[in-house]
This record gives structure tokens, sequence and C-alpha cells, in this order.
């Protein structure tokens, strides 16, 4: 019976055959389908310098820059994931999601991206993706305004096409109430409470008077002062195209300031004060209002989580070299 059983020299290389099969699972499921903040350290090791140094200067010369950055990446990774689809201009063959209504006249920042792009071309061509590079310029721009930062998950690769509906159907609209903007961020896997730590976000940038109009003469949950100073402001601009700040306290410093405006009925946006009007999130905005550092250490972890929107990893997509087309 004995000289039947395998030597231990055979089961030992098993159980080697065995570790290294698990081991290259390990690697295969680490680096080719997961993003990590390291990815460009070897393949363009200047990359993060080289966009924190553009966003930088781009926010110095105009700080509403910072806003518009942050809004690019949200406004890309809710629609089909974070992979630069917002960036893609129309073509004959799809009408991309610059002109989707929640875009049209309002997204802002492409030049900015633009310029980031081809410095890193010249540094390292065909490596760094323009869905990164909005990642991490979404990131400085929070940092360059005062607010929080975190480590950027990268790897993610660029679509190969656009679509205007599935911009129009999953951005949030502002006219949505509670429950709406509870389930437009669950549909993408985000609890309420952290649909209203990245709401945070309209604690800088600027909002046109067709975003809010409707709001000031049909509510009641508005400051009736504030109310009024938006009305005239509004009645001069042309066409709805005016512009008033979502944070009316600080509107450049990435604080807590939106949501102590909840609090005294100062959101500008009917979808803003929706987050504070005798609902189930009201405990958590007087929670943000009274704990900057809660806000700041939430908000962070969700915009990395936001980042996380499936990317395009692998051989998935491409690198563009132009961010506005496809190769
Ligand atoms: C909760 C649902 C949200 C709604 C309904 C909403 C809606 C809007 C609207 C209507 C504007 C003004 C657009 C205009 O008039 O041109 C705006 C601006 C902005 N949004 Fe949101 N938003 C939401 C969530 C977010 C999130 C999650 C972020 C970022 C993570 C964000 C970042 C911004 C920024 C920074 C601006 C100012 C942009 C600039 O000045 O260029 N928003 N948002
Ligand atoms: C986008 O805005 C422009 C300028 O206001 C307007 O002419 C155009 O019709 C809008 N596009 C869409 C698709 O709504």
């Amino acid at each position: 019976m004995a000289s039947h059983n395998p030597s231990p020299w055979i089961y030992a290389n098993i159980r080697m055959i065995c570790l290294a099969l698990l081991f290259m699972l390990l690697v295969e499921i680490s680096t080719a389908h997961e993003l990590s903040p390291a990815f460009y350290a070897t393949s363009c090791p200047r990359a993060l310098s080289t966009i924190k140094s553009a966003v930088r200067s781009a926010v110095a010369r105009e700080a509403r820059m910072g806003a518009s950055l942050l809004r690019l990446h949200f406004h890309d990774c809710f629609v089909n994931g974070c992979d630069a689809s917002i960036l893609l201009d129309d073509t004959s063959s799809f009408t991309g999601e610059k002109k989707a209504g929640p875009n049209n006249n309002s997204v802002r920042g492409f030049e900015v991206i633009d310029n980031i792009k081809k410095q890193l071309e010249s540094l390292c061509p065909g490596i760094v993706s323009c869905a990164d590079i909005v990642a991490v310029a979404a990131r400085d721009s929070v940092v360059a305004l005062g607010g929080p930062t975190w480590n950027v998950q990268l790897g993610r690769r660029d679509s190969t096409t656009a679509s205007k509906d599935a911009a129009t159907s999953n951005l949030p609209p502002p006219t949505l109430d509670l429950n709406g903007l509870i389930s437009a961020f669950s549909n993408k896997g985000f609890t309420a409470k952290e649909m209203v730590a990245l709401s945070g976000s309209h604690t800088i940038g600027q909002a046109r008077c067709s975003s809010f109009q409707g709001r000031l003469n049909n509510e009641k949950t508005i400051d009736s002062k504030f109310a009024k100073s938006l009305k005239s402001k509004c009645s001069s601009g042309g066409s709805g195209t005016a512009l008033s700040p979502l944070d009316v306290s600080t509107p450049t410093a990435f604080d807590n300031s939106y949501y102590k405006n909840l609090l005294s009925q100062k959101g500008l946006l009917h979808s803003d004060q929706q987050l504070f009007s005798k609902g189930s999130t009201d405990s958590q905005v007087i929670a943000y209002s009274n704990n900057v550092g809660s806000f700041r250490t939430d908000f962070a972890n969700a915009m990395v989580k936001m980042g996380n929107l499936s990317p395009l990893t692998g051989t998935s997509g491409q690198i563009r070299t132009n961010c506005r087309k496809v190769n």
C-alpha cells in the first residue's frame, strides 16, 4: 500500500504550483482591473505634479475654475462611469454629452484639461488618460480652494463613445425633491448621507438664474430678503444667464458654510434647500454645519467612491491623445 502513495516530493510540487497560481491570480486582480494611486509612479512620475501646478495656476487666474473642474468630474462619473466621455465633441456617429440639458452652456474647464493633456503628452506620450486627469484635477481644485485632500485612485481609461441621452437621464436636475435626490444617488450606489456630503460641493461655484429662478416666487423655503436680491439680479441679467454664487457667504472657499446657509433658508437651488426642509436629511445638514471636520472626511471618502464608478481598465477603452476626440 505504502508504495502507491505519492512521495512528499510530489506534494511539495503541487503546493508550489497552487501557490504560484494563487499569486498570479492576485497580481491579475490587483494590477489589471483595479485602480491604484501609484498607477503612474514609473510610467509617468511627473504626471501628478504637472496636473497640480496647472490646476493651481488656473484657479489662481479664476477661483471659479476650481468649482468647474470639480463639477466636470461629477458629470463625467455619473454618466457611464468616470471615462472622460464628457470631454468628447459631437461626431457624425454620436451626439455627445456636452449639449445635454444639464451640461449645455454650463459645464466648463475643457481648456484647462486640454492644456494639461498637451503637457502630459509631451512628457509621457499615450500614458495618462483623460479620465484620470479629470479625477486628479477635481481633487487639486478642492485643495486649492481650502478643502480636504484624498488619494486619487488611478488607471482609468477613456471611452470611445458618449451619449447625450445618458447624460440627460443620469444627471440630477435642480428641480428634484429630496426623494428624487436620494434615488438619483442611490442608483449610483450612494447613501443619503453621502449624497448630502457630495452636495457640499455647492460651497463653491456659480449657477445661472435659469437653474433656480423657479424657486424665487413660488417657494416658502427661501429667506425673503435673499429671494428679493436674487430676483433683482436675475431680472437685470439676460434671459436666465446671470450668475449667482451657490454659497452666498463664502463662494470661493471650500468650507461648511453651504450647510449653514441651508439652516437659514439660503440654499440657492431648490435641490439644495430640499436637504433641509423638514425631511430625513435635516439632521445630517445640522451635523455638517456644526462639524467641518466630519464634512471634510465624509466628502473626501465620497469623492474616492465617486471616482470608482465603473472605470474602464485593463484593455477596455483607450488612452486618448486628444481628450476631445477618439484616437
Ligand atoms: C445633489 C444633486 C445635484 C444637483 C441637482 C446639482 C445641480 C447643479 C446645478 C443646477 C448647478 C448650476 C449649473 C448652472 O446653472 O450653470 C450646479 C453647479 C455646481 N455643481 Fe452641482 N448638483 C448636484 C450635485 C453636485 C455634486 C455631487 C457635485 C460634485 C461632486 C457638484 C458640483 C457642482 C459645482 C462645483 C458647481 C459649480 C460649477 C461652476 O461654477 O462652474 N454638484 N449643480
Ligand atoms: C444649447 O445652447 C445653445 C445656446 O443657448 C442653444 O442654441 C442650443 O439649442 C442648446 N442645445 C440643446 C441641444 O439644447
